[in-house]
């Protein structure tokens, strides 16, 4: 068996973090999502893994490698465009033959794995195993009809008046018939050749296709809101750990990380939270739910639930929350001459009177 993971596309809803970054490397708990994507998969036993790229690519490239720091061989299929799921899968044909293969969508965090899944595909080896989970508004996503034996009846893709209530995870298992199907589709109305209609090309010719509800927690990261709330919840797991420096005059709560060269000098981390290698924490009040990446510094400041990614630094600042960082953004407080900022394309501030 081969996964065929997709870290192509554009990543709007992301901005400005997108702009330089693909959605895909966003960090929860200062690790990027594809990397528990693809822990995920060698979990699984599967360790031949196809990755779709476009744009992002070369970041990809420098953050993945081989893929053997996570046990798995990469192979970097490219994208010219992100013509749709199934177009992917197109792209990809060579490189997955005959073989049956996980597609596993780049931006979706699985945080309790998806062995099961497949597992159950191995043991019945249906044409293709989808996975769902009951979501309070389906609209944004594949949204699946089941019958009373959990086989697919009809599947929609961002369907208006929704039918049902349970949305498509990114994750789905098929054998090589998918690729007839992916053949035969034509584009959506959005320009898309979608991987829901090719699913339901095959239910359409009477092919066994079937689906089981995901029990654990599920997020297609899409937003800044998804981005912390993954956060809050990895973070949430997590044992503490203190393998950097921290002085007499700070206390650390139960669940929270500090890595390896990083300072925490004066302060008080409520957990969880985490505080990267060579991170500096001084006069502040950080956490809960804060990842404060490698060589960000926050001095003087009170920072919770909240995302800073690499070499971000927060100064002064009276209390920051529900905030993510990019990479080496500086937030200064304690001017009395009124906000000064300095913000990136499509950058986001709140501002109390
Ligand atoms: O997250 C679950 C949803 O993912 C499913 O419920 C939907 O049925 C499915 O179509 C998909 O919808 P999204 O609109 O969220 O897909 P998105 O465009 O965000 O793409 C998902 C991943 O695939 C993302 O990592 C980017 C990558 N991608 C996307 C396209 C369109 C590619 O690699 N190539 C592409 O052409």
């Amino acid at each position: 068996m081969k996964a065929l993971v997709l870290a192509g596309g554009s990543g709007t809803r992301l901005r400005p973090f997108s702009h330089s970054l693909p959605k895909q490397l966003i960090p929860v708990a200062n690790r990027a999502v594809l990397s528990y994507v693809l822990g995920n998969v060698h979990a699984a036993g599967v360790t031949d893994v196809g990755i779709i790229v476009s744009n992002g690519a070369e970041a990809i490239r420098q953050a993945l490698g081989d893929g053997a720091d996570h046990g798995l061989r990469l192979t970097y299929l490219t994208q010219p465009q992100p013509l749709g799921l199934a177009h992917a899968v197109r792209v990809a044909r060579p490189f997955l033959g005959v073989d049956d293969f996980v597609v596993y969508l780049g931006d979706n965090m699985l945080a309790d794995g998806i062995a099961e899944t497949v597992a159950r595909f191995r043991r019945d080896r249906p044409a293709a195993h989808l996975v769902v989970q009951k979501v309070a508004d389906p609209r944004a996503f594949g949204v699946v009809e089941l019958d009373a034996q959990a086989r697919v009846r009809r599947l929609v893709e961002k369907p208006p008046e929704p039918r049902s209530d349970l949305a498509l995870v990114g994750v789905y298992v098929f054998t090589a018939a998918l690729h007839a199907a992916v053949d035969a589709i034509t584009p959506s109305a959005r320009g898309e050749l979608e991987l829901t209609d090719a699913v339901q090309w095959l239910v359409d010719r009477g092919a066994d296709v079937r689906a089981d509800e995901y029990a654990g927690f599920w997020k297609d990261v899409g937003t800044v809101a998804d981005v912390l709330e993954c956060n809050r919840y990895v973070l949430g797991g997590q044992r503490g750990r203190i393998d950097g420096r921290v002085d007499t005059h700070s206390t650390i709560g139960p669940g929270v990380v500090v890595e390896t060269g990083a300072r925490v000098v004066r302060s008080r981390i409520q957990g969880p939270a985490i505080v990267g290698a060579g991170a500096l924490v001084e006069d502040s009040l950080l956490g809960p739910h804060t990842a404060v990446g490698a060589g960000c510094r926050v001095q003087g400041s009170e920072v919770a639930d909240s995302v800073l990614l690499d070499g971000a630094s927060v100064t002064a600042v009276l209390r920051l929350a529900g905030s993510i960082l990019g990479r080496g953004a500086v937030v200064t407080g304690g001017g009395s001459a009124g906000h000064r900022l300095v913000l990136g394309d499509h950058g986001a501030v709140t501002l109390d009177p």
